[in-house]
């Protein structure tokens, strides 16, 4: 699968230490930035990661910044994306499969490096579960948008 993972200097450190993380895992991830921790604006690679992702060009996408809030909302902007903030496994799977998130937000000063891998491997590896309820819901998310 295809992914891409983005972040501002507050995730910048979880954004390293995921990617060899995720490669291990199989994944095949774009890093769409930043590059260093210096400070910048979360926006500035929250909105094309986003937008890769809203495009086909990834699956699915990961952002992280310090809360993981404002990543979230600016992914949540692009039309077509569904980002979930989580911050446990449960939530990473219950999003997965009631909500068919297509971004995962992280904050990289709220939750320790190994709870995030294993949000991160949780959410990717859970399917949409394809209920009608769950496709009815998204359905009207969708609708909205246009
Ligand atoms: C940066 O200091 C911080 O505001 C940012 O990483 C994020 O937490 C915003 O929501």
């Amino acid at each position: 699968m295809k992914i891409a993972i983005a972040s501002d200097h507050g995730g910048f450190e979880y954004k390293e230490q995921l990617i060899p993380f995720l490669l291990g895992l199989g994944y095949e991830v774009t890093d769409m930035g930043c590059y260093s921790s210096d400070s910048i604006d979360y926006s500035d690679y929250a909105f094309p990661l986003a937008q890769a992702v809203a495009e086909g060009k990834v699956e699915k996408g990961i952002v992280i910044c310090g809360t993981g809030i404002g990543v979230s909302i600016c992914a949540n902007k692009v039309k077509g994306v569904r980002c979930a903030l989580c911050t446990d496994p449960l939530m990473a799977k219950l999003t997965r499969e009631h909500n068919d998130s297509n971004v995962l937000a992280l904050g990289g000063r709220i939750i320790g490096i190994e709870l995030a891998k294993e949000i991160a491997s949780v959410w990717l590896s859970t399917p949409f579960s394809n209920d009608a309820r769950h496709i009815r819901r998204i359905d009207k998310i969708s609708e909205y948008e246009k």
